[in-house]
């Protein structure tokens, strides 16, 4: 049996330090913010190259309060893209402010930035890309266009935890930018967490109060606020593994490795890796025609998948109201129909892709089986 992803493998691997830390908060008796998130949020803000860090509890908070923090409100525009997890634009529609959508490209999976500037009108405030999948957004030209036309750019970063691009980190490329620790994410807590990254000291002061009742002082609330305070328990979890994050990519980029040849072996294209950066593998998705047929053959081989995400958000019914149709934006429905994502996860048994390809050639749509063989892996895998 592979599983998707093992939570249970991860904890062992780092028992004693978690057990510590833990054991150390309830002793404590400070649960709620307190010394383990402020020195969390020192940490992880100079891991990311940013200066400030202000630690929530969930990424859509994270993305809510950032999106505040950059003063939008009923009436402007934000553009991001369809191919996400639906928080993103949820967050973007709890300021009342309207998503606006551009396509990815096919081969990133993230914004593709030659359609951004069509996009802009005199209402958009602020340009959220999406480091899908752990994959940094090409951000160079995304900011200098919002540059041009004085738009803010906020990083959607929940799935890219020390992606880098440019040599650089993913939460120092914008204005702002916001990371979810949900469990499965690549610096995951034990329970629900975010948090936002910036530079800019007026943003993160706001967004401190934002998190706890618009207050510095106790009762003393200067701006309506919200309860989206980080727990003690998990900022000291997550100091902890902040500490194994970077040999945890190592592994994850190495079962990338191993299956990018396994799979050219059998034919099917691997994730694109772009050569501006450096990607994070949160989860590693191949593209296949026969999608759910092959998802059923994987799980009767004990192989657990997943699919992120199966539609793309305009065509879901929360956001229908947006007024976006099928054929919209192309690249994302394509995307939506095939992906599939393989188990990736550090502790993986380095020998899992082999296993995986193999099951995958046993699938029988692919199966070679005359000199078309080829052709017909290609249909299989196209993009
Ligand atoms: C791209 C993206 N944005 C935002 C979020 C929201 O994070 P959370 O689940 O911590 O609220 C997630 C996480 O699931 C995500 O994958």
């Amino acid at each position: 049996m592979i599983p998707f992803l093992d939570l249970r493998a991860q904890y062992h691997s780092i028992k004693s330090e978690i057990d510590e830390a833990v054991l150390g908060v309830l002793e404590s008796a400070q649960y709620v913010l307190g010394e383990q998130v402020s020195n969390f949020e020192k940490e992880f803000a100079a891991y990311c190259g940013a200066s400030e860090g202000i630690a929530v509890n969930s990424g859509t908070s994270a993305l809510h309060l950032a999106l505040l923090a950059a003063g939008i409100e009923p009436g402007d525009e934000v553009i991001t893209v369809p191919f996400t997890f639906v928080a993103t634009v949820a967050a973007i529609r709890y300021t009342g402010a309207k998503p606006v959508f551009v396509d990815i490209a096919a081969d990133s999976y993230t914004m593709d930035v030659s359609r951004l500037e069509k996009a802009i009108t005199r209402r958009t405030k602020a340009v959220l890309p999406v480091h899908l999948y752990g994959q940094p957004a090409d951000m160079d030209p995304i900011v200098q266009i919002a540059r041009r036309h004085d738009l803010l750019v906020i990083e959607d970063a929940a799935q890219a935890h020390g992606a880098q691009y440019r040599k650089r980190r993913v939460g120092s490329l914008g204005d702002l930018a916001c990371f979810s620790f949900y469990p499965g994410k690549n610096l995951g807590a034990y329970g629900e967490g975010g948090a936002v990254v910036t530079d800019n000291p007026v943003f993160a002061r706001k967004i401190r109060m934002l998190r706890d009742w618009g207050a510095e002082r106790k009762y003393e609330h200067v701006m309506q606020g919200y309860n989206y305070r980080m727990e003690a328990i998990q900022g000291a979890i997550l100091r902890v593994k902040l500490r194994h994050l970077d040999e945890w990519t190592s592994s994850r980029r190495a079962h990338a490795a191993r299956y990018g040849e396994e799979l050219a072996a059998i034919g099917i294209e691997a994730p694109a890796e772009m050569p501006y950066g450096q990607h994070v593998y949160h989860v590693y998705a191949i593209e296949s025609v026969h999608r759910e047929r092959l998802q059923q053959h994987l799980t009767g081989q004990q192989i657990q998948t997943g699919i992120h995400y199966p539609y793309p958000v305009h065509l879901t019914g929360a956001h229908s109201d947006l007024g976006y149709k099928r054929g919209d934006f192309p690249v994302a429905e394509h995307a939506a129909a095939r992906v599939l994502s393989l188990p990736v996860y550090p502790e993986m048994d380095p020998d899992a892709p082999r296993q995986v390809a193999a099951a995958i050639r046993s699938f029988p749509a692919i199966r070679p089986r005359s000199t078309r063989a080829v052709g017909e892996v290609q249909e299989w895998s196209s993009r």
